[in-house]
């Protein structure tokens, strides 16, 4: 059977980190908005969120609403630099909401700095931002997320919903993935 653990160079954050990481951020959340009675949107970004949504969700206190969109700015490894809206928001509640939107990495930025100023037109009462990773070093756009898993240097990672071209998102774990993989 092919497996996948093969073609990771080495575990940068282990299912254990990962865990301790969630609780931390879940508290944070529930430390900002715990006493506030507005509704409170988590809008995971598909495809690569979902793993840290799912932990995430189940670890906040106090009551949350989910949602989804999907973007697209990567083909292989590099950013396009132009984001696409695959999947729309299409709610019109968004001035009674505060928005988190979790992200699996923040990368160039742009992503999310095109998100939050989207949301923030169509009328979100706030739009704050939760990532797994933060890569500062990659940053082309100035961007700062609110709430942050862990910071990593630069290289490319896979697993936890992370993908290299749809694969790997499923590994439990954040690992570096062997250079030959994508050089090939
Ligand atoms: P940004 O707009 O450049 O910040 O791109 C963020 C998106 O790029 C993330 O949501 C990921 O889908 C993807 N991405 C950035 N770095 C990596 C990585 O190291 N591995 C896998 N996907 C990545
Ligand atoms: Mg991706």
């Amino acid at each position: 059977m092919y497996d996948m653990n093969n073609d990771i160079k080495s575990v940068l954050v282990s299912e254990e980190e990962i865990d301790k990481i969630v609780t931390k951020v879940a508290a944070e959340i529930d430390r900002d908005y715990g006493d506030s009675d507005r509704r409170l949107l988590l809008l995971a970004i598909l495809k690569g969120s979902v793993v840290f949504m799912g932990d995430l969700m189940k670890k906040i206190k106090r009551p949350v609403e989910i949602d989804f969109m999907r973007v697209s700015s990567y083909t292989g490894t590099e950013t396009r630099g132009k984001v696409d809206i695959l999947l729309d928001l299409h709610r019109n509640d968004l001035p009674d909401m505060d928005i988190i939107i979790v992200e699996d990495i923040v990368d160039s930025g742009k992503t999310l700095s095109y998100l939050t100023e989207y949301l923030k037109l169509k009328g979100a009462n706030s739009v704050k931002c939760a990532t797994m990773l933060d890569k500062p070093v990659r940053r082309k756009v100035k961007f700062d997320a609110d709430y942050v898993g862990m910071t990593v240097p630069d290289y490319f990672v896979v697993g936890y919903g992370l993908d290299f071209d749809e694969k790997y998102r499923t590994l439990p774990y954040i690992g570096i993935l062997k250079p030959e993989i994508y050089n090939n």
